[in-house]
């Protein structure tokens, strides 16, 4: 078997040039993408089709050759799971009936919310036999979302607002917020090891709304179930690496990283990658963190900010990516180009 550089740079090693993949390879920047979507007919019935979702997952790694081909599905499975509606309306983003009183919460199904999802696993299954057999140095990444993340779209019902409902219920009844928090780790925790059982080889905690919390909010709702996560899936799955993205945490990415036990931190864009390399010990690796507006101009402005990255990073267990998902605008030959970049680095 040949090595796998992402999860060498999980286990500490600093692999140069650097292993790459990118949130969002896969999506609507791809043609082939846009095919396969059409195919499915709509994007929950894509990530509900195994066959289907596989193929989305493996197009970014043979077009561009990336390190780790991340599993196809979308954070909100995990609440659709649990038994509350979800929809993907054309251009709108995700909705879903907002969980605001006690019958909502009490109608959540925890215990059976890994049997809904059985559709995920064998995406998982089929991606990591792909692999196995065209691609053998490509990493499988599996994923949930941050607990504080999935609990704003549970509350709001949808984004594109500031979660304002969410983050006063927090202070407004928080034995509510509590209860919520709990059946969505329950159910979270069993999804993640489910995917680890099914071929996960490291999986990936994405919290984009961190970055709205004060600090005592931070460590209480991103930091301590992180932690809580983390230390479960470690007493069953002492193998599987965990990278986390507290998107927008700025300075409190040090704490997060000392605290939850989490291989690698994901920065975000607007994270200083030089002041991130003095403040978070190399024990941790970093994954990041490329303007996805830079990768959608190309040119010049890629270049610079790439060589930018790599010049802090060197030296250290770091794997290239991007600050947030692929634009959809963006022409595929810029990744192609960054490819190259990256792999003469
Ligand atoms: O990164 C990958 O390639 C893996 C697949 C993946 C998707 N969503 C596919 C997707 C992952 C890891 C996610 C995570 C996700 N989903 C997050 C966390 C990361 C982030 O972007 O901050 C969040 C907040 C969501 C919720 C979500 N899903 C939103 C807000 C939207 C709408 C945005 C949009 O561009 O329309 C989605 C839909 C979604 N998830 C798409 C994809 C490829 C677009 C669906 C389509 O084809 O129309």
């Amino acid at each position: 078997m040949s090595a796998k550089p992402v999860l060498q740079v999980l286990s500490g090693e600093s692999v140069w040039p650097p292993p790459a993949w990118l949130m969002r390879q896969a999506g609507r920047h791809l043609p082939e993408y846009r095919a396969t979507r059409a195919q499915a007919g709509s994007f929950m019935q894509l990530c509900l089709n195994p066959e289907l979702a596989a193929e989305v997952t493996l197009q970014p790694v043979r077009r561009y050759g990336v390190d780790a081909a991340i599993l196809f599905s979308d954070i909100l499975i995990v609440p659709w799971a649990m038994g509350q509606g979800l929809t993907f309306a054309e251009g709108e983003g995700p909705r879903l009936p907002p969980i605001r009183d006690r019958a909502g919460l009490a109608a959540l199904d925890v215990e059976g919310a890994v049997a809904r999802a059985a559709p995920i696993m064998g995406t998982v299954r089929r991606v990591r036999a792909a692999l196995a057999a065209e691609h053998p140095g490509t990493t499988l990444i599996g994923f949930a979302g941050g607990l504080w993340t999935v609990a704003c779209y549970m509350v709001e019902g949808k984004g594109g607002g500031e979660f304002k409902q969410a983050r006063r219920l927090v202070h407004e009844d928080p034995a509510f917020f509590c209860e919520l928090m709990a059946k969505l780790e329950a159910a979270t925790l069993a999804y993640l090891l489910a995917q680890a059982e099914a071929g996960a080889e490291v999986l990936m905690i994405f919290d984009s709304w961190a970055g709205q919390l004060p600090p005592s909010a931070f460590r209480e709702w991103v930091i301590a179930p992180t932690k809580r996560l983390r230390a479960a899936l470690k007493a069953a799955r002492p193998d599987i690496p965990v990278i986390g993205f507290p998107r927008l945490a700025g300075p409190m990415l040090v704490e997060y990283a000392a605290a939850t036990g989490v291989q690698a931190v994901a920065m975000d864009t607007a994270m200083d990658p030089a002041w991130a390399a003095a403040h978070i010990p190399a024990a941790t690796a970093l994954q990041g963190n490329l303007d996805p507006e830079a990768l959608l101009a190309g040119g010049e402005a890629l270049q610079r900010q790439a060589q930018g990255i790599l010049q802090a990073m060197k030296g250290r267990p770091f794997i290239f990516n991007l600050g947030h998902g692929v634009e959809q605008p963006t022409p595929p030959e810029h990744v192609s180009a960054l490819m190259k970049l990256l792999r003469a680095a």
